[in-house]
């Protein structure tokens, strides 16, 4: 598209709730230990919101870091788009609520539903916008609670999941930096891996399914495990050939925060030396779509990301989906 400009991240922010729940917490929880958690997924804490915090409080705590260091007004914004499984309400959107809380009027606002790949989905839903022209600056906000979702008496789930949002405001951006190329997919074959089983129009709640934590998350552990690991590196790969590149070029890769096993392997398969990757997880767990941004924000806050270095972001989740990004850092 001569004469356009390449959308971008301009800016980045996250928060996260004040609470920490420990593996140590959890051994008082259910029959596991700070040992097996940590070989098994790298996860030594995690964050967790209480009682009266909901998703909105955080994803607009990330918005509002963005915007700020981004020089811009909530009136700057023309849309926004918010990634996640556990809004404060099924209705309405949870970024209308984002939406009226930052003073963004009549400003457009969707939520967006892929799982743990969801910030990058709405990525790519925000560089079409700006590429476009429909748009010009867009807030992407990526934002779970998991825990109000977790079964807390399923130990092989329980200890994965943490609290947390990120944000970035996409935006046009100078030549040569912005986005270069997005791979998205999804297997809805691989739906009963990871879902909540009830509470939707196919099996509305009852007492019964509460009772069963048929409200919360389920995982067949295994099958997503594998599925990840397979995912991630071949997502990375195709993302890469779309614009010509290969891992050599690549600066960082922040991936998806679930398990130091499951980034492990990418290590592994794709030749780099561990330090191109983005781990923050020890501290997290597994956040879903904030765990990708609040990465980002880290990242960046590190100095591990600077402007012009070449960036993946790679995700993956309930869907099955994944979503994997190239971009050369604009700032
Ligand atoms: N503490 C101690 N033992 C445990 C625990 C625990 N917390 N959880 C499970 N175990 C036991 C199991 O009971 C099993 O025991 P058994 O051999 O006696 O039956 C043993 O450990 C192995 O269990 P598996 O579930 O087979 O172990 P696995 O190697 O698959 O690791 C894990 C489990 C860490 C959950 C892994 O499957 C995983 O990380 N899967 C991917 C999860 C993920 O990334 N999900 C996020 C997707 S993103 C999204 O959209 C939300």
């Amino acid at each position: 598209m001569a004469g356009v400009k390449r959308a971008g991240i301009v800016s980045v922010g996250s928060a996260v709730p004040d609470g920490v729940l420990t593996n140590f917490d959890l051994e008082k929880m259910v029959d596991t230990s700070d040992e097996w958690i940590r070989t098994m997924t790298g996860i030594v804490e995690r964050r967790i919101a209480s009682e009266n915090e909901a998703t909105s409080d955080f994803a607009l705590k990330a918005a509002r870091v963005a915007l700020d260091r981004a020089g811009l007004e909530p009136k700057d914004i023309d849309l926004i788009i918010l990634a996640t499984f556990t809004g404060d309400s099924p209705l309405p959107a949870t970024a209308c609520l984002v939406q009226n809380a930052l003073g963004c009027e009549n400003t457009p606002a969707f939520d967006l539903a892929a799982g743990c790949s969801g910030f990058v989905y709405a990525l790519s839903a925000a560089n079409a916008f700006v590429r476009s022209g429909s748009y010009k600056r867009v807030l992407v906000i990526g934002a779970d609670l998991v825990t109000k979702v977790t079964n807390w008496s399923d130990r092989a789930t329980c200890i994965l999941f943490g609290d947390g949002a990120g944000a970035a405001v996409v935006a046009p951006v100078d030549e040569g930096a912005g986005f270069l190329a997005f791979e998205l997919g999804a297997d809805g074959s691989g739906a009963h891996a990871l879902n909540i089983p009830t509470g939707g129009s196919r099996s509305p709640l009852t007492s019964e399914d509460i009772e069963a934590h048929r409200d919360k998350i389920f995982m067949e552990g295994r099958e997503v495990f594998k599925f990840a690991v397979k995912i991630q590196g071949e997502a990375t790969e195709r993302v890469l050939a779309k614009c010509g590149m290969t891992t050599a070029d690549v600066d960082l890769i922040v991936p998806h925060q679930a398990n130091t096993r499951i980034i492990e392997s990418a290590v592994n398969r794709l030749g780099l030396p561990p330090d191109r990757f983005f781990v923050n997880l020890q501290k997290y767990g597994n956040t879903s779509a904030g765990s990708i941004p609040i990465a980002l924000d880290e990242a960046v806050g590190e100095g591990k990301i600077k402007k012009g270095d070449t960036v993946v972001t790679v995700g993956f989740g309930a869907g099955l989906t994944w979503a994997a990004s190239v971009m050369k850092w604009a700032f």
